[in-house]
């Protein structure tokens, strides 16, 4: 089946029709780095304000899936739709897929070095006008007001990964991607970033969360999807993962 052909081909059987189209919905995706073969078929669909914990081994391809769908230009989606809210954006070029409202916050983060956090923010206003405000991106990251006039890439791992929360926002995404959020955060400021992405959860924004802390990305999400080998092992319930021993062990380790 070619990239272009098809709709409402049911996503492993995921997608609902009784419960209406799914707000994002990813099809068949296979995704290479140049010869590298490593997001291999995955499928699943999100409704909207869900928050999906999409979990895995090292190395099982939660990374690659997020970069896919996010339609950075590697790895490079050969084949497979990817739809948000209505619109294909595997039928799109990268450039204009990257302009229809997916957020990836990556590991790193990207904090951009000699702006202070304020700028940060208005840089990504530019980009969205019909984003959050920087007032209302305050009041609910008050710890980024304080800092205003701070240069990001100074603060805290921490504040840092609020800024690039914060900096989502301001970018009006429809779906935001987070990877690994609480990767080297203390327990303490992980607590604080997950108070921040329950706020979120309540304004309804769509939201994936790839992390090693499972079992706090699963506190947080509506549902899980386990990949394994650049394949979907898993897609139920959070709950459900919470209650199976077997499947924590097998594909989580935990
Ligand atoms: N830039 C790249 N080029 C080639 N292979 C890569 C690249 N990035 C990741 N991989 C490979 O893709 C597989 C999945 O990696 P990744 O998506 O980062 O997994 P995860 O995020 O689940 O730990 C791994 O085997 C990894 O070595
Ligand atoms: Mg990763």
């Amino acid at each position: 089946m070619s990239i272009t052909e098809t709709t409402n081909v049911q996503a492993n059987g995921a997608l609902n029709p009784a419960k209406g189209p799914a707000f994002f919905s990813c099809w068949d995706i296979h995704g290479y780095y140049g010869e590298s073969y490593i997001v291999q078929g995955v499928s699943f669909d999100i409704r909207e304000g869900e928050i999906v914990a999409l979990l895995g081994r090292n190395g099982a391809g939660k990374t690659s899936t997020l970069r896919t769908i996010a339609r950075m230009s590697d790895p490079q989606l050969t084949h497979g739709e990817i739809w948000l809210d209505h619109k294909p954006l595997h039928e799109m070029s990268d450039f204009q897929a990257a302009q229809q409202g997916v957020g990836l916050v990556p590991e790193d983060r990207r904090i951009i070095p000699g702006l202070t956090v304020e700028e940060n923010l208005q840089l990504a206003q530019i980009a969205e006008p019909r984003g959050w405000s920087i007032e209302r991106l305050y009041d609910h990251f008050p710890r980024l007001a304080e800092r205003r006039k701070q240069e990001g890439v100074t603060m805290s791992g921490g504040e840092q990964q609020m800024l690039a929360v914060a900096r989502a926002l301001a970018r009006d995404v429809k779906l935001l991607l987070l990877d690994e959020p609480y990767e080297g955060l203390a327990p303490v400021i992980v607590r604080e970033i997950e108070k921040i992405l329950e706020e979120i959860k309540g304004l309804g924004l769509t939201t994936v969360i790839v992390e090693q802390n499972a079992i706090a990305a699963l506190n947080l999400a509506d549902r899980a999807i386990i990949l394994d080998m650049g394949q979907v092992a898993f897609d139920g319930t959070a709950q459900e993962v919470l209650d199976n021993d077997d499947l924590r062990q097998e594909y989580l380790a935990i």
